[in-house]
């Protein structure tokens, strides 16, 4: 039977929660991540040193022994360079929510202004702190992100020592954007790999595919799957896993966000190998943030083998059920073995 080994995944866009929830997903990324990006958009969001640690100590609770490292974040406010200094080796990267485009996000920006966001935005390019980015205006919602481009422009040209990244990217025009700038970067989710607008809406409705941003059309996967399975050194896997409790999601009201955690690296190794790209999976999920991070790779290996796995129809914690991407669907990687590194 066919084998993988991949050493050192890394998440680098991931949403965690708090309390049960987080008691039901952390070990869920732990499990088969040698570290991942804490997005902080909790309720109050991380953006104070102390909530940093607090929020490191409950992940680090949650996932018990697991070899597993949670790079922190902060939630971007006007911050000066004194905290900037102070905080900097609690946190990896400061994450930038324009107001009210996803979950939890009221407390972002309005306007993305130059000079406002200077003094915040020099001081993290002094200091090495990279900048993620949740590109959307609140324009129409196919267009949300390709209006958000020239944002992204804007800032990679006012401040060319800043690492930018483009989280989540799911359009052709952003991945041309990409090379036009030297300290532009993105993360790609699994979701907008394999589906497109029409797996969220074409048939009947399926709310566990609705996220921000929404999945697009055929072109743009496409050069989503080109651009990853060729392991571009810009790009970096990030699966803005996102989950929310069942009944949040088959609601009238379905809140935005996929739950990919526990079937990420299988459903991975299945697309870069039916692009006969499976030389470039470490790249993308390993390698290539190591150089934009600048992170030291561990030995936690994931072994996998070509073997059906029937996807859990959900997971359960206490009251809290989530359900994953391709529940009850069978996919044809398996995780064989982890060595803990
Ligand atoms: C994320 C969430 O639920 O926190 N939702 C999503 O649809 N991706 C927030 C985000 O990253 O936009
Ligand atoms: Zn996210």
């Amino acid at each position: 039977m066919k084998r993988l080994s991949i050493r050192s995944p890394f998440d680098m866009h991931l949403h965690l929660r708090d309390e049960d929830m987080l008691k039901l997903v952390a070990p869920l990324s732990s499990k088969t991540f040698s570290a991942a990006i804490i997005m902080p958009n909790l309720v109050p969001p991380v953006d104070t040193k102390e909530a940093v640690i607090s929020y490191k100590n409950r992940i680090k609770d949650a996932i018990k022994d697991d070899d597993f490292e949670p790079m922190m974040t902060l939630f971007f406010k006007p911050y000066s360079k004194e905290f900037l200094e102070s905080v900097k080796d609690d946190i990896k990267a400061i994450k930038l929510y324009p107001a009210g485009i996803t979950t939890n996000s009221e407390g972002g920006v309005s306007s993305i202004d130059v000079n406002e966001l200077a003094p915040t935005l020099n001081a993290m390019a002094d200091l090495g702190l990279p900048l993620c980015v949740h590109g959307e205006t609140n324009g129409f919602v196919m267009d949300r992100e390709k209006e958000f481009l020239s944002v992204y422009e804007t800032l990679a040209k006012a401040f060319p020592k800043l690492k930018i990244i483009m989280e989540h990217i799911t359009t052709k025009d952003a991945t041309k954007l990409l090379d036009r700038y030297d300290n532009l970067y993105a993360t790609i989710t699994v979701q907008h790999l394999l589906i497109t607008l029409d797996d969220v809406a074409g048939g009947m409705l399926k709310p566990h595919l609705f996220c921000k941003p929404i999945a697009k059309r055929y072109e743009d996967r496409e050069a989503l799957v080109t651009l990853a399975t060729s392991a571009h050194p810009k790009v970096m896997f990030g699966s803005d896993s996102a989950p929310h409790p069942k009944d949040a999601k088959e609601n009238c009201g379905c809140a935005a966000g996929v739950f990919t955690s526990p079937i990420a690296i299988q459903v991975l190794a299945e697309l870069f190998e039916k692009h006969n790209k499976l030389e470039n999976l470490e790249k993308f999920i390993s390698i290539n943030a190591t150089n934009i991070y600048n992170l030291k790779r561990t030995n936690k290996t994931i072994n996998l083998i070509k073997k059906d796995f029937v996807v859990p129809q959900d997971y359960r914690f206490e009251n809290e059920i989530v359900v994953p991407m391709y529940s009850n669907e069978t996919l044809s990687w398996s995780i064989d073995s982890i060595i803990q590194g």
